[in-house]
C-alpha cells in the first residue's frame, strides 16, 4: 500500500543559550526527536525546528561582563547546545538562531506589519518589572506584592516608554478558539489555568524596549528593540522559510504542535495565537504543555546544585537507555521526580529482564534447535492465537497514545507484548519440547522471532540502535511500518546470530555511587570551565535574603558515637545529641575523619532538612565543614556552648 505523504510540523522551544542544559532541558528535544521518528514511519513528512533565544537583557549584561561582544559569547554556547543534540542524536530540521539574519529580517517585517496594522501602538509603560524575565507586572498578579509570578523573584519599579500590542481585544476570540479546538491546548488542566488568565482581563502587551539595545530594532524608531517573545515565537515561522521560501513555508504551516514547559504555557497558548490572529495566519493545531523533571523533588537549577547532566548517563548506559527511561518513567504533561534508582531499576527491569532476555534467550534457541535457520511455523493453536492476536494489535494502540502525546502509554503497550512474549516462552517450554515435539518448537520459534520482529519495529523510534541490533541478530534489515500490523512476514530460513546483549545487568547501589560521582565530577568540571557566564549563572550571583537565610535551622549538636556504614566505605554514621534529642546523621568524610575523631566534639548542624535515605541508613540532618579540593574540616564552636543552642 502506498501511503499518501501527509505533512506535520513539530517545534521545541528556542532555547536560552546555556553552555550546561540539563537533563531537564534535553526532555523537550528527546520527546520531538521520538515524535519525529514516529511520524516519519507513519507515513508523514516531518519537520522540526528547535533553535536558540539570543537576544535581551540578560544575554547582553553576560557577555559585558565576560569582557566579549554578544554574538561572541553566545556562539560557543550555542555550538555546545548542538554538540549535545548531536550526542543525544536529535534530528531536527532547521536549527533557528534569533540571531540569524533571516530571521532578524523577519521579525523586523513582522512588527512593520503589526504596526501598520494597527496592531501595535506606541504609549509608556510604568509598572513592576522583573529584570531577569524581562516582564512587567500588574499589582494583580504579583506574588507577596512584590515577586514575579514566573521567578518568584523581587521585581523593580521601572517606566519607559513602549511599543504596546493590542493583547486586550483578543481574549472573546482566544477562548471562543479553545471552545471551538478543544484539543488546542494539552493537557487540559494547563487549559483552565489559560481560560482563567484570560477571563481575569487581558491587558495590552509591552513589545519593545529602549533600555537595551541587544535585540532586532524597531525599523521605524531604532532606539527600540523588539521585545523577546515576539522575537523568540517568531523563530517558529523561520524555521519553516517564512519570507524566503513560500513554498516550504505553506507546506507545513499551521503547525500541528508546539511542545512547550508548563511554564511558557501562557506565551504559547494566549500571545503567540493572539500574534498570529494579528497577522491574518493560520494557527497553529496544538500547544503542549509538558511537567518539569524535578530532582530532589526540586526543578533542576545549577545554583541549587541539584542538576542532572545527561552526558553521564549515555557515557555508562547508552542512549537509549535514557531515552526510554524519560519516556516510559514521566508522564509527559506531568512533573516527575528523577532518581538514579528509579531509571538504574527500570533498566534493569524492563530493558535487561523484559526485552534483553526475550531477544537474546530466543535467538539462542532458534541457533541451539535448529542451527541458527528461522524455521517454518505450521499448526496454530490457541496460545499461539492469543499472542500473535496481540502483536499484530499493538501498533494501532501505540498509534493512538502516541496521538496523545502519551509516550509513556505507548510504551507500555509495546511492554505488553514483550512481557507476553515473555510469558510464552515460559508457557511453551521449548526445552521440553526439543525432546518431545520438534515440528510444535518450530511453530514456538517462529512466533516468537516473529514477535520480536514487530517488537523491534515498534521501538524504532524510540531507541534506534537497539531496534538495529535486535534487527542485526534476527538476520532483517528492518521491518516495514506496515508490517507491523501483520504476523507472519519473517522468512523461513532467515539465518539468526546471537550478538552481544542488549543491555547488562546493573548492580544497583554500585553504580548508584559510580553514577552520582561522575555527574558530580561534571558539575564541579563545568564549574571550572565556566569562564563564560550563562542565564543560570547569573541567578546564582544573586544574593539570598535574610528571610531564605532564617530557613535554616542550624544547631550545635555533640558527637556521641560514629560507625561506619556498612555498605559505603566513604560513609560515616554518627549519632548526634541536640540537646532535646539525638539524631542519626550520614555524612561522607570518612576520607578525612576516622571513628573516633570526632567523637565528644561539638559540630554545627542543620536540622531541618528533609531526611534522605542514604544506602538503606536514614540521614536526619547534615554536619557542616569547610572543604576545599585536598582538605575538610568540620565546623565546630569556639567555646563550649550547649547541645541544642541555636546558631544564627
Ligand atoms: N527561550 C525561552 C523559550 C522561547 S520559545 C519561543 C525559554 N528557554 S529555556 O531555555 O529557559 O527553556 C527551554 C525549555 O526547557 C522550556 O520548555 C523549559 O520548560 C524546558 N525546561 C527547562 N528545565 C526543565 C526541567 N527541569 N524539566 C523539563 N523541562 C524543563 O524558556
Amino acid at each position: 500500500m502506498i501511503l499518501e505523504k501527509r505533512n506535520f510540523y513539530l517545534t521545541t522551544p528556542i532555547y536560552y543559550p546555556n553552555s550546561n542544559l540539563h537533563l531537564g532541558h534535553t526532555y523537550t528535544t528527546i520527546v520531538a526527536d521520538v515524535l519525529k521518528k514516529y511520524k516519519q514511519a507513519q507515513g508523514y513528512d516531518v519537520f522540526f525546528t528547535t533553535g536558540t533565544d539570543e537576544h535581551g537583557q540578560k544575554l547582553q549584561d553576560s557577555a559585558l561582563k565576560a569582557g566579549k561582544k554578544p554574538l561572541e559569547y553566545i556562539d560557543p554556547i550555542v555550538e555546545s547546545a548542538k554538540e549535545l543534540w548531536k550526542i543525544l542524536n536529535i534530528d531536527f530540521d532547521a536549527f533557528v538562531r534569533s540571531t540569524d539574519s533571516i530571521h532578524e529580517k523577519n521579525v523586523s517585517e513582522i512588527f512593520t506589519k503589526l504596526y501598520d496594522k494597527g496592531e501595535i501602538y506606541k504609549g509608556s509603560y510604568k509598572g513592576k518589572y522583573c529584570v531577569p524575565c524581562e516582564a512587567f507586572w500588574t499589582d494583580s498578579q504579583l506574588v507577596d506584592g512584590n515577586k514575579c509570578p514566573d521567578c518568584g523573584r523581587e521585581v523593580v519599579e521601572s517606566e519607559e516608554e513602549t511599543y504596546f500590542f493590542k493583547l486586550s481585544k483578543y481574549g472573546d476570540r482566544l477562548l471562543e478558539l479553545y471552545e471551538k479546538n478543544p484539543d488546542f491546548i494539552q493537557p487540559e488542566s494547563r487549559k483552565n489555568e489559560m481560560i482563567s488568565f484570560i477571563k481575569e482581563g487581558l491587558t495590552d502587551l509591552s513589545v519593545t524596549r529602549s533600555s537595551f539595545d541587544w535585540g532586532v530594532k524597531v525599523p521605524f524608531d531604532e532606539k527600540h528593540v523588539v521585545y523577546v517573545w515576539i522575537d523568540a515565537l517568531s523563530c517558529y515561522l523561520t524555521g519553516i522559510g517564512y519570507g524566503v521560501d513560500d513554498e516550504k513555508f505553506n507546506k507545513f504551516w499551521p503547525c500541528d504542535v508546539h511542545l512547550v514547559g508548563k511554564e511558557i504555557m501562557r506565551f504559547h497558548a494566549i500571545i503567540w495565537p493572539a500574534i498570529l490572529m494579528a497577522l491574518d495566519l493560520p494557527l497553529p493545531k496544538k500547544i503542549f504543555g509538558h511537567g518539569w523533571i524535578l530532582f530532589d523533588e526540586d526543578k533542576m537549577s545549577k545554583s541549587k546544585g541539584n542538576v542532572v547532566y545527561a552526558e553521564p548517563i549515555i557515557e555508562r548506559y547508552g542512549m537509549d537507555a535514557l531515552r526510554y527511561f524519560m519516556l516510559r518513567e514521566f508522564t509527559f504533561g506531568q512533573d516527575g521526580n528523577f532518581t538514579y534508582t528509579k531509571m538504574l531499576n527500570r533498566i534493569n527491569s524492563d530493558l535487561v529482564n523484559d526485552l534483553g532476555n526475550l531477544v537474546s534467550r530466543t535467538v539462542a534457541m532458534c541457533e541451539k534447535y535448529f542451527e541458527g535457520f528461522v524455521p517454518k511455523a505450521t499448526d496454530i493453536i490457541d496460545l499461539d492465537k492469543e499472542l500473535i492476536d496481540l502483536a499484530v494489535s499493538v501498533r494501532e494502540k501505540v498509534d493512538f497514545e502516541m496521538d496523545k502525546l502519551n509516550f509513556s502509554g505507548a510504551l507500555e503497550e509495546i511492554w505488553k507484548l514483550v512481557r507476553r512474549t515473555n510469558k510464552y516462552i515460559d508457557e511453551t517450554t521449548p526445552w521440553v519440547l526439543i525432546k518431545e515435539d520438534k515440528e510444535r518448537l518450530k511453530t514456538v520459534i517462529y512466533n516468537l522471532l516473529d514477535s520480536i520482529r514487530i517488537i523491534s519495529g515498534l521501538i524504532k523510534p524510540f531507541m534506534a540502535e537497539t531496534s538495529t541490533k535486535i534487527n542485526k541478530q534476527l538476520g532483517i534489515s528492518g521491518s516495514d511500518f506496515e508490517g507491523l500490523r501483520k504476523f507472519g512476514l519473517l522468512e523461513e530460513g532467515t539465518k539468526v546470530c546471537k550478538g552481544e546483549n542488549l543491555f547488562n545487568r546493573l548492580e544497583v547501589e554500585k553504580e548508584l555511587e559510580i553514577i552520582s560521582e561522575n555527574n558530580k565530577k561534571l558539575i564541579e568540571k563545568r564549574k571550572q570551565e565556566n569562564t563564560t557566564k550563562d542565564e543560570t549563572e547569573i541567578v546564582e550571583e544573586e544574593k539570598i535574603t535574610i528571610d531564605d537565610f532564617a530557613k535554616i535551622e542550624l544547631k550545635v549538636g555533640k558527637v556521641l558515637e560514629c560507625e561506619q556504614h556498612p555498605k559505603a566505605d566513604r560513609l560515616l554514621v554518627f549519632k548526634i545529641d541536640l540537646g532535646n534529642e539525638v539524631r542519626t546523621i550520614v555524612s561522607g568524610i570518612r576520607k578525612f575523619y576516622s571513628q573516633t575523631d570526632l567523637i565528644g566534639k561539638k559540630v554545627i548542624v542543620v536540622t531541618n532538612l528533609k531526611p534522605v535515605n542514604l544506602r538503606g541508613v536514614e540521614s536526619n540532618g547534615m554536619i557542616l565543614a569547610a572543604s576545599d579540593d585536598k582538605n575538610l574540616s568540620v565546623l565546630t564552636v569556639l567555646s563550649d556552648m550547649e547541645e541544642g543552642t541555636k546558631v544564627s
